[in-house]
């Protein structure tokens, strides 16, 4: 099982496909090199001996006397050649050696067609016992052979010298592949052993970035991806932390008081009844809320955007909420053209504007103005909502829209917030691709602004007049 392992590893699989294909390559290159040396090696032989056989016949096609064929006979007889001079009807006239069998085959064969510069009559090097060539001249032939030994000798040596060659060439290849498929391997195993680590948990390890290539840019998005996890592994627990503390506190009231009004049966206890109930409401407005972030972070939360009339929308939302206005004496002021439409999801657009309403009606004082105004400004929609309230400190406007945020906790608290509200908006807002802003001045006001997206406001005829 575990040398099967082994297969599987990426720089057994990178190493053996260099490998196949180096090798198929060196073969190839060796094998056509050799089988070319050996042609011209082979070749080489051949010429020399028809060279030689010619130029024994020019001397004897000038001195054609027994003396001269003497002496052809006499100097190839301390030579490797053998000559043998033959008359028209193939009589040896004289041999340099003694004829044998395999001499006197090749003599016997007819020449066949031949011209002044001779041929090779016997090719086969590898078989025969002899390569030969034939020369004629006027009075007969000059036969020429060589030992086929030594040609066979002479091959097998120089493919001894292949061979050694192409083993040499073999463990190169294998040394330098098995260096190569490592050096080409490795990031991809650090790789492979960080995100092991990583999904066990273990979110502190290092990936090296060796180079700025593919190889390069993956681990690179390995380290974001451990980076982002631990951020939201940490933003998780300190989420969960804030829940149970939420959750917690309505609920320690709900208990106490449900306690003192179960062994008090007395008057005040409509008075904690009625505590009861608001926190109990507190409790399920801040579940719903949660559930609309946890929709929001599973991506299952959809905005279905349809046309609707905004003026239309703003009054019904400045309905609904005018008899808490009214109660604490605070006048909104609601500024839309009629005629212009809105391209949103109507029911999570209503949602962002109460909860925008409802952060300046809760942190302004009673008889103060609060303006919900839609208009255009520098080239784009704004909708914005102004309050004369108390203002949020410099230091905090920008976490507002973090959830579970508030300014002063104690402060919030006793207005009931929860610091989801903004987060909620925020997201209802970016699911739709416009933009949200606060400004804000401590003991001034607050200005919430939100920029719509070009195409999702329709003015029609009338409003542009
Ligand atoms: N118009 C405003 N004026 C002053 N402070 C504001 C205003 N709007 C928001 N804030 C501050 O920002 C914090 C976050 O607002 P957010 O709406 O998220 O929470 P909340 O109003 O406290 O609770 P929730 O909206 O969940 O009931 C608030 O607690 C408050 O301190
Ligand atoms: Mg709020």
């Amino acid at each position: 099982m575990t040398k099967l392992k082994h297969l599987n590893h990426i720089s057994f699989k990178i190493g053996l496909i260099f490998f196949v294909i180096m090798i198929d390559l060196e073969g190839f290159v060796i094998y056509f090199l050799h089988q070319n040396i050996v042609k011209e090696r082979v070749k080489d032989e051949f010429n020399s001996l028809l060279v030689r056989s010619n130029s024994h016949r020019d001397v004897l096609e000038q001195y054609n006397d027994p003396d001269s064929i003497h002496r052809v006979a006499v100097m190839e007889s301390k030579s490797d050649l053998i000559v043998i001079v033959l008359n028209g009807n193939k009589k040896s006239i004289i041999a340099s050696r003694p004829l044998d069998r395999g001499m006197r085959n090749i003599i016997s064969k007819p020449v066949g067609k031949i011209t002044h510069k001779g041929k090779i009559i016997e090719k086969h090097w590898e078989d025969e016992k002899y390569i030969a060539s034939v020369s004629p001249f006027k009075n007969g032939y000059v036969y020429m052979f060589k030992d086929t030994k030594q040609v066979q000798q002479l091959i097998s040596q120089m493919n001894h010298h292949f061979w050694i060659a192409g083993l040499l060439a073999f463990g190169i290849t294998l040394i330098l592949i098995i260096l190569l498929s490592r050096i080409l391997a490795r990031p991809l195993i650090n790789m492979k052993v960080a995100t092991k680590k990583i999904a066990k948990g273990d979110l502190s390890v290092e990936i090296p970035v060796y180079s700025k290539d593919e190889l390069g840019q993956l681990a690179e998005s390995i380290r974001t991806l451990a980076r982002e996890w631990n951020h939201l592994r940490e933003e998780r627990s300190e989420f969960l932390a804030s829940i149970s503390h939420e959750l917690r506190t309505p609920l320690t009231y709900i208990k106490g008081y449900a306690d003192i009004a179960r062994k008090n049966n007395c008057a005040d206890n409509e008075t904690y009844l009625n505590i009861i109930y608001e926190e109990a409401a507190k409790l399920s407005d801040m579940i719903q809320n949660l559930f609309d972030l946890a929709k929001m972070d599973r991506n299952s939360f959809q905005i279905q955007k349809q046309n609707f009339p905004l003026f239309q929308m703003l009054k019904q939302i400045e309905h609904k909420l005018s008899p808490a206005f009214q109660n604490k004496r605070i006048i909104l002021t609601v500024k839309c053209h009629p005629s212009i439409q809105l391209i949103a999801d109507p029911v999570r657009f209503e949602q962002v504007v109460i909860n925008l309403l409802d952060n300046a009606y809760k942190y302004s004082e009673p008889h103060t103005n609060i303006f919900l105004t839609v208009k255009k400004a520098d080239g784009a929609w704004k909708l914005i909502v102004q309050d004369h309230g108390k203002g949020i400190p410099e230091e905090d406007l920008p976490y507002i829209f973090e959830r579970f945020y508030r300014v002063d906790k104690s402060r919030s608290r006793s207005f009931g917030g929860t610091g989801l509200g903004l987060a909620i908006v925020k997201e209802i807002v970016e699911a739709h691709n416009w933009h949200i802003h606060a400004d804000s001045r401590e003991g001034i006001g607050t200005t919430m602004e939100i920029r719509f997206q070009g195409g999702d406001i329709i003015e029609e005829a009338a409003a542009r007049r």
